[in-house]
């Protein structure tokens, strides 16, 4: 099933080169920092406090002209996990990253003391001006030597770098496996607002307000990873995750200034949402679990992990782990089926694990692919580019797709207009005198109509 869909998919490029519109716009090898001297960076590599391999960029965010780039601290030699490049400087295309807000909230003191940021996985530019930092607090989770300290959300004014605040989850919001990845950020109204952090350790949401300084954890099972859909295949490396909620996506709000939330867990191959109605208020959430709502299977094969909403265009973009891509569904569409999905950039080199996606406020997709999987389970090959960040308009990443805005319909009738036209000019071209076509023009119109269809749902 994989192979067949992923040569589908694979033939698609050749067949319509109309489609994976997205560029690359950097990429790397390695990542690397901008020290304050190059002595600084000779001492951070001698001392270990910088080790080139175990830095790997997970999240990205943008807003004006800086590209905000995450690196956990899953391993050590992470000088830096919140990082800016800045979009205006296009001297190399592959640019050193500055570390946010500056070096100093990055450094572990001297009596060890642990960084202001220790290390966030993903972040949000909010409309406000705000930049939301999900602060997983675990430090070497992935070497013997892990080191946990309370997840926290922090908050930055983006107009002057200044630390707004920081708030630390309460304890009791905190399990013993609690991982703290993905947030949403809720910002219809600037003192109103709300943000939602996934727990994928110990499946939950904690609901933070603003305006009232405090948090609450809603659980439902829809959270819950899928036992059938725990083994990942990605580049020859076979694994199992068990992941919980993941893929959080936001939709504009409705007339009531609500959100939907659509959510998925990474070990699922099924899509979920609720109103925020709901998840703002405790009682609400947990005395009503027919607000939680199932919206359909993308597939075997098809696990995600991030996902991000569009509001304006109203379509939700989310990576497809197994398969190397990135797909997407408009959600005015009543029914989540497979044929309902596009695909949006399918690559088996360069999209190898989409680990992040956003659209700026520009309307401009972006898209982050660090061949997680091969960094955890192998080893990167520092000769070769590990780490890419695509773009494009969101209008061109989607058209051509099921997402495309224009009605479907529409395109489908064009489509088969142009093609009964081009086949029966080729047709009258082979046999100018046969008034009695043995060759029927609708069947290859069939059958280019059915490779669309194709086309259309994955
Ligand atoms: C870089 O940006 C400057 C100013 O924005 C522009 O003048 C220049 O053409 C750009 N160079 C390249 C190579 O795109
Ligand atoms: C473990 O982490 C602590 C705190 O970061 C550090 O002081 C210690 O040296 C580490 N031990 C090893 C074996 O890396
Ligand atoms: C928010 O609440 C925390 C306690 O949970 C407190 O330490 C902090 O000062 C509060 N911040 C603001 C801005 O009220
Ligand atoms: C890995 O998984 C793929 C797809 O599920 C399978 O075809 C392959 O045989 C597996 N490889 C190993 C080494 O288990
Ligand atoms: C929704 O939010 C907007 C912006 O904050 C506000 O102007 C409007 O009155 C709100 N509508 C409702 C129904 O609360
Ligand atoms: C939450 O909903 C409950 C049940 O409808 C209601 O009694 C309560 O006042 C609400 N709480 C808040 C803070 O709005
Ligand atoms: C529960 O949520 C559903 C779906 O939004 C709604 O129709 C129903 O009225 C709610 N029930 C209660 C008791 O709030
Ligand atoms: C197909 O041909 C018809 C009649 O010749 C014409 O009206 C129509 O515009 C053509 N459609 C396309 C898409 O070229």
């Amino acid at each position: 099933m994989r192979g067949l869909k992923a040569l589908i998919l694979l033939h698609l490029v050749y067949f319509c080169g109309c489609m994976d519109q997205l560029h690359i716009v950097y990429e790397w090898k390695q990542i690397d920092y901008e020290f304050p001297t190059p002595e600084a960076r000779q001492q951070a590599l001698e001392t270990k406090n910088f080790i080139p391999e175990n830095n790997i960029p997970m999240g990205l965010e943008i807003y004006e002209d800086r590209l905000f780039i995450t690196v956990p601290r899953w391993k050590s030699g992470v000088p830096a996990s919140l990082n800016y490049i800045n979009l205006k400087d296009n001297s190399t295309t592959s640019p050193k990253l500055i570390p946010y807000p500056s070096w100093a909230a990055h450094s572990i003191g001297e009596d060890g003391k642990p960084p202001e940021i220790i290390s966030p996985f993903r972040v949000r530019a909010d409309r406000c001006g705000r930049l939301w930092v999900l602060d997983n607090g675990k430090m070497g989770n992935l070497e013997k030597n892990t080191t946990k300290y309370p997840p926290s959300i922090i908050v930055y004014d983006l107009k002057t770098d200044n630390l707004l605040r920081k708030y630390v989850f309460p304890e009791d919001q905190v399990k013993e496996d609690s991982g703290f990845a993905n947030i949403a950020v809720e910002d219809i109204d600037c003192e109103n607002t709300y943000a939602y952090a996934g727990d994928l350790g110990k499946p939950a949401i904690v609901v933070y307000s603003w305006e009232k300084n405090e948090s609450w954890r809603i659980t439902h099972h829809y959270f819950h990873p899928d036992p059938l859909a725990c083994d990942f295949s990605v580049k020859g490396f076979n694994f199992s995750w068990t992941d919980a909620l993941f893929g959080l996506g936001l939709s504009a709000p409705n007339a009531e200034n609500y959100s939907t939330l659509y959510f998925h867990p990474m070990a699922s191959y099924d899509e979920f949402s609720v109103s925020t109605k709901f998840l703002r208020n405790k009682t609400l959430a947990d005395d009503n679990f027919s607000a939680f709502n199932v919206l359909g299977s993308r597939g075997p094969n098809a696990q995600s992990s991030v996902s991000f909403v569009d509001q304006k265009t109203g379509v939700l973009f989310y990576s497809l782990v197994n398969l190397n891509a990135v797909a997407c569904w408009k959600t005015s569409n009543k029914e989540y089926l497979m044929k309902n999905q596009g695909r949006i950039y399918m690559n088996e080199e360069t999209m190898v694990y989409p680990t992040d996606i956003k659209v700026d406020y520009n309307d401009n997709l972006w898209i982050l692919s660090n061949k997680m999987p091969i960094w955890m389970y192998g080893k990167l090959d520092a000769n070769e580019v590990n780490f890419r960040i695509f773009s494009a308009p969101v209008v061109d990443a989607i058209s051509h797709t099921a997402c495309d805005i224009t009605a479907r319909s529409d395109i489908l009738d064009k489509f088969v207009n142009k093609i009964k036209n081009a086949t029966n000019s080729i047709v009258a071209k082979i046999k100018p005198n046969s008034g009695n076509v043995a060759y029927n023009p609708l069947a290859v119109v069939s059958i280019l109509v059915f490779s669309w269809i194709i086309t259309l749902t994955l």
